[in-house]
């Protein structure tokens, strides 16, 4: 069995293969970030020319990278949604066109499910149930996998989601995007107990998160620095990473009390913010501390892949699932 997975929901043309059991042939990522760079985020109608121009090269690079032919290919899998219109709409049209021209079925996937499935291209026998923690820059999702396709989401963001406050606290104090990873760098350098930030819904009794006050919080910070503060690397580098310290607290709480709330002992992480090695530190330390176990997938299978979208597409596919090709992309597609 061959699966071929293509993701374009945002600004990442990815194009993966990947087999029955799960194992990457090809993940090939072609990042778009130095064009949006420019323009401090992603621009949504340049991201959709992009992938429409990447695409075929992305597949070419993946196929011979993989050393197979389209023929070979047994699935075609397609992200669906959630994400912008025109970014999906490129990818699902690429997908639809090489199942027509090859006669292979067809199968959408949803984005968040992907993320959450990334887990198991790195540990193929995780079974559910389990608590989900899919932390992204679209999303911030805590949910109750009772089992593979079946799902509760308990809690999710009222306003920015984690990796979306990341990106811009690091746009307003000019350090760079996408800002998630800049800021876990940086905050190695910091000290995080310098500031300290309450997040909003933190102490209320509520699974949701609330990350924009808490960005509010880092710039009316800033703005009391004094001239030399501002400009003083040690006084940016302790602001972010009090930032982080932060965002990191909120999670592992709010994911404790969802442990407690359903008395599961497994929490599962996906989405580009679980590539953040505080996260991953204090998550680690909080499973050992209160005795339940942590997966991670690998940094590169946190972030937008189609690996994901292969692996998640294979078990609906294996479930008996098939798409026509005039399935259509959701930008709201919710889990
Ligand atoms: O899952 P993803 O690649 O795309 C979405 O589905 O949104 O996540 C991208 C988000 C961005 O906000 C980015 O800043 C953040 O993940 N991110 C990180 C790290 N790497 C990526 N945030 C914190 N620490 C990181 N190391
Ligand atoms: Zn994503």
């Amino acid at each position: 069995m061959l699966v071929l997975g293509i993701e374009t929901s945002c600004d990442d043309s990815c194009i993966a293969l990947v087999d029955g059991t799960g194992k990457i042939l090809a993940n090939v990522v072609s990042s778009q970030v130095d064009i949006h760079r420019q323009f401090g985020g992603v621009v949504p109608e340049v991201a959709s020319r992009k992938h429409l121009e990447l695409l075929p090269f992305v597949l070419h690079s993946a196929l011979s990278g993989a050393q197979i032919t389209l023929d070979a290919i047994d699935l075609i899998t397609v992200t669906r949604g959630p994400g912008l219109l025109g970014s999906l709409l490129m990818g699902m049209c690429f997908a639809k066109t090489l199942a027509l021209a090859k006669s292979k079925p067809l199968l959408g996937v949803n984005h968040l499910e992907g993320h959450l499935f990334a887990i198991r291209l790195d540990y193929p026998t995780l079974e559910p149930p389990f608590i989900a923690l899919i932390v992204s820059g679209g999303h911030t999702e805590l949910v109750d996998v009772a089992e593979w396709g079946r799902y509760q989401v308990l809690g999710g963001t009222r306003d920015d989601a984690a990796g979306e406050a990341y990106d811009k606290v690091a746009k307003f104090l000019g350090l760079g995007y996408p800002g998630g990873a800049i800021i876990d760098r940086l905050s190695e350098q910091g000290n995080p107990q310098r500031f300290f930030f309450v997040g909003g819904l933190e102490t209320e009794d509520t699974l949701d998160f609330s990350f924009s006050g808490l960005k509010t919080a880092v710039v009316r910070t800033f703005s009391r620095f004094s001239k030399e503060e501002k400009q003083n690397f040690q006084s940016i580098v302790d602001l972010v990473a009090s930032f982080q310290e932060s965002v990191v607290r909120i999670l592992l709480k709010k994911t404790i009390t969802a442990l407690k709330i359903t008395g599961y002992r497994r929490v599962v992480l996906g989405g580009g913010v679980a590539a953040n090695r505080c996260l991953r530190k204090k998550m680690k330390e909080g499973g050992e501390q209160r005795g339940f176990q942590v997966f991670f997938p690998s940094p590169s299978l946190c972030t937008d892949n189609a690996a994901m979208i292969a692996i998640c597409g294979l078990f609906h596919f294996l479930q008996g699932r098939r798409d026509s090709l005039h399935v259509e992309p959701d930008p709201h597609f919710s889990l």
